[in-house]
């Protein structure tokens, strides 16, 4: 039935970002509704990546969602970068002091979920025609409709936490929203397959037909990808061809190890940079995607939008509790500085690592130049080893 529904924090988007900002603000006794186009089921069957920072970690494990994060994740140590079949082993536990932990970001998703569900979290899923309104009164509202009647969410406070299709950005004025973009001209095709990686850490490679990265989501289950062409016709990637380019791209001692199977999921993704200014307009904040995207080969996408929401939730707690906004007020400059610093690195590791249409000899020597300056310096190893681990929250 049509009606309206009053929280404290109206949160549209419960993916991964939507999903932690509502535990860590139950946790500090705030109230929240979450909306959702999508229903669970969906959400939670996104594949996405799977290398989460040990900030991203300690903050599941604040929100009370780490328990099969640390039953099943896989603490690592290190990666490789591969170029033409010379590898290289980035220590970030040697270089940084830190290490990372596989588990896949879906089943990050499906944790919060749970933990959420058994809260008696209020969902509204399946919702259409979102539109926060009034973002600049003390009183600002959600309207959407849910099982074809009209509701309206009446908040202190508004958390675009929509993904990059979502409504929440397209809430603040053209006048008012800056945007930044760079999209790369080619893109991921990943697979899954249940057999043993070829490595036991990450390896990232750079060869001339294209870039490749082998991971994994446990000690049985692979997760592939190689650069292709964006536009590709995915029945035009059959498996056996599929292994054969990856068996190449990463290089003959790898290769030596690869245990190929039937994948049983195969997708092309584009890659983009992009970062949306501000954060923040009148009682409304972005989050995640939403407000940013990051090439997916620094695996940042999670762990930036984490980051996000650990600085959001802090403003709005002080704000709760101690009727402080210093945290509000500054959200967006400050979390920013954070998205622009790992936008960089991101696209730093995305132009180094892949071939580009355009890159003359010049850039593929570049690209040489600076994979052996990685190996051979400690320093420019340590560069990517922090960026990798993850940055401080500010
Ligand atoms: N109204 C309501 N919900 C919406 C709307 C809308 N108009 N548009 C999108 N959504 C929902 C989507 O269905 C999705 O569940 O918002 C959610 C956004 O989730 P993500 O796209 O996963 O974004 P985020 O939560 O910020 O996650 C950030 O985590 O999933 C990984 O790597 C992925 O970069 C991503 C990161
Ligand atoms: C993944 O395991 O899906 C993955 C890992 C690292 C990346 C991207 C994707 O940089």
């Amino acid at each position: 039935m049509a009606g309206t529904v009053k929280t404290q924090v109206c949160i549209v988007g419960s993916g991964p970002s939507g999903l932690l900002l509502s535990q860590m603000l139950a946790n500090a006794g705030i109230d929240s509704v979450l909306l959702d186009r999508q229903d669970r089921s969906y959400i939670e069957g996104r594949i996405r990546a799977g290398v989460l920072e040990q900030g991203t970690v300690a903050a599941l494990e604040e929100a009370g969602a780490a328990d099969r994060l640390h039953r099943e994740g896989l603490p690592h140590d290190g990666f490789e970068l591969a170029f033409d079949g010379d590898r290289h082993r980035i220590d970030i536990k040697a270089l940084t002091g830190k290490s990372v932990m596989v588990y896949g970001q879906t089943e990050v998703t499906k944790d919060l979920f749970n933990k959420r569900e058994a809260a008696g979290q209020v969902f509204y899923f399946n919702v259409d025609n979102v539109k926060p309104t009034d973002l600049k009164s003390s009183t600002p509202s959600v309207h959407f409709t849910h099982e074809g009647e009209q509701q309206v969410i009446e908040c202190d406070y508004i958390a675009g936490c929509d993904g990059f299709h979502g409504a929440s950005r397209q809430a603040i004025p053209k006048d008012v929203l800056q945007t930044f973009e760079r999209v790369y001209p080619f893109g991921w095709l990943g697979i899954m397959v249940d057999k043993p990686p070829v490595s036991h850490e990450l390896i990232y490679a750079n060869h001339e037909r294209g870039f490749a990265l082998a991971s994994m989501r446990s000690e049985t289950r692979s997760r592939y990808y190689v650069q292709c062409d964006v536009n590709d016709d995915l029945a035009s990637w059959s498996d056996d061809r599929f292994w054969e380019e990856l068996a190449i791209r990463l290089g003959p001692d790898a290769a030596a190890n690869l245990e190929t199977g039937a994948s049983f999921e195969k997708s092309i993704a584009p890659l983009r940079s992009f970062v949306a200014e501000p954060m923040r307009y009148g009682n409304m904040f972005l989050a995640g995607d939403a407000a940013h995207i990051v090439p997916p080969t620094g695996a940042k996408g999670l762990n930036l939008a984490v980051a996000d929401v650990r600085l959001l939730s802090r403003a709005l707690i002080a704000h709760y509790r101690n009727a402080n906004d210093h945290y509000i007020d500054t959200y967006s400059e400050t979390v920013l500085k954070r998205v622009w610093k790992v936008e960089r690195f991101s696209w730093q590791l995305s132009t180094m690592m892949h071939q580009f249409p355009e890159n003359t000899g010049f850039e593929k020597r570049m690209q040489r130049a600076s994979f052996d300056d990685i190996q051979s310096s400690e320093t420019a190893s340590r560069a990517i080893a922090e960026n990798y681990v993850g940055l401080p929250l500010e």
